[in-house]
């Protein structure tokens, strides 16, 4: 029996921000961004979108195409989550009018924490095939302006349904995993801005990849020849093509960027959005490829702190059928540009959770974040 992705669907927030103008209003070269990071644009919440909405948004199209029935798990993995105890797969729940037969968790370990969902949900499917887990990754990347990370933020979600037989992605047994204690990247609990050590997580990326990689190869994992496509975390997608240099480095295999390069479409766009950024580029290369049936993918995951992982999958026959390629592409152009003075007020904007707030109504998604009563969240559908 097969286990994977049987569907995966991308949602964003409403703002955008174009990396060029920021560029030029920082006197920057704008190639230091565009080619130097490969990064064009990056997305940006309004005051009525978070991680909740942007996921519940994703989720929505795998129910309306695949129904409920054996859905018993929703996994939820951000970085950027909204609250200490209750998990936001919770408040996705509610939006989508899930059954109250369900087990709700949300999943933590920076940008890895959605592969530590998807991971999951092999183990439930395997336990019982009839049951299907959904799991959704959404986060909101934000750094300090006026640092080095500020133009490798970015906002958005994937939703992935995970299935016996899956119509996408049939994701194989063997897996390397690495782990270390490392300070290149965390959030403090009263901090809404990352800590980064930029120099130190581009080398703990990529220690984690090798011990990755040396741990799958150990445990009977395929070579790298035998990978027909790449795809990688994507903090930005220039880290991708470090990581893949540093792969054929690593293994002797020669290794060029055409492997990856399709899976760069959506996060030059998105920006980096931690646990949903290596989907993401997953569902560029499924959008954008249409002759990958039966090919071998290669997926490294990382999040800092730091732990990795790089597991294959292998295409199934008529993936075709189950893209959404037009959708992804709609919700990227019709975002609304922000400019330079608006998105840094929107990125000095905090809500303090003990002031009962009422948000402005600007998103256009089928969800938003209605504001706060008593503490506690509000979320409401838009139509
Ligand atoms: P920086 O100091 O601004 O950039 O920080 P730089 O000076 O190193 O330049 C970047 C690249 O642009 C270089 O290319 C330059 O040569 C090039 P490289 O040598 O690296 O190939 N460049 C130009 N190219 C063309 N025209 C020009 C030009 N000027 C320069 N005119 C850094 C870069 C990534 C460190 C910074 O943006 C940062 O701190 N970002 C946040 C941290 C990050 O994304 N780390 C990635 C690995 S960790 C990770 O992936 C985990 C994460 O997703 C979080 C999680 O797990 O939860 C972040």
């Amino acid at each position: 029996m097969s286990i994977g992705i049987h569907d995966l669907a991308v949602s964003t927030a409403h703002h955008v921000v174009d990396l060029a103008e920021l560029a030029e209003a920082t006197g920057v070269d704008p190639a230091k961004y565009q080619i130097g990071l490969g990064q064009d644009r990056m997305s940006f919440p309004a005051p009525d979108e978070d991680i909740v909405t942007m996921g519940a948004a994703a989720a929505l199209p795998l129910l309306e195409r695949h129904g409920t029935d054996g859905i018993r798990t929703v996994l939820f993995a951000t970085e950027s989550g909204v609250d200490q105890s209750k998990s936001a797969g919770l408040f996705v729940h509610e939006l989508l009018g899930l059954p109250r037969t369900m087990r709700v968790a949300e999943f933590k370990q920076a940008c890895y924490g959605a592969t530590a969902a998807l991971q999951s949900a092999l183990g439930i499917v395997a336990r019982n095939p009839r049951e299907r887990v959904l799991v959704i990754a959404s986060d909101v990347a934000r750094y300090e302006l006026d640092t080095p990370g500020e133009p490798t933020q970015g906002a958005g979600a994937v939703a992935m349904l995970v299935s016996a037989d899956p119509a996408l992605l049939a994701i194989e047994p063997v897996s390397g995993v690495a782990a270390r204690d490392v300070d290149d990247f965390w959030r403090p609990n009263d901090s809404t801005t990352a800590v980064v050590d930029g120099r130190l997580s581009l080398t703990a990326y990529l220690g984690a990849l090798t011990t990755a990689w040396d741990d799958f190869a150990a445990g009977g994992g395929v070579g790298a020849g035998q990978i027909d496509r790449f795809c990688f975390h994507q903090p930005f997608t220039k880290m991708a093509r470090k990581a893949l240099k540093g792969l054929a480095q690593h293994t002797g295999v020669e290794l060029g960027d055409e492997l990856q390069e399709a899976t760069f479409a959506y996060n030059r766009e998105l920006g980096n959005t931690y646990t949903a950024s290596l989907y993401a580029g997953l569902a560029a290369l499924l959008d954008q490829d249409d002759t990958l049936a039966g090919t071998r993918i290669g997926l490294f995951s990382y999040g800092s702190g730091a732990v990795g992982e790089f597991f294959t999958g292998i295409v199934q026959p008529g993936y075709q059928e189950q893209r959404r390629c037009e959708a992804v592409t709609a919700e990227l152009a019709g975002r609304v540009p922000l400019s330079l003075s608006e998105y840094r007020e929107l990125h000095a904007t905090e809500h303090a959770s003990g002031t009962d707030l009422e948000t402005p109504r600007v998103t256009q998604g089928p969800f938003r974040f209605a504001g706060i009563r008593r503490q506690a969240r509000q979320y409401e559908a838009t139509q």
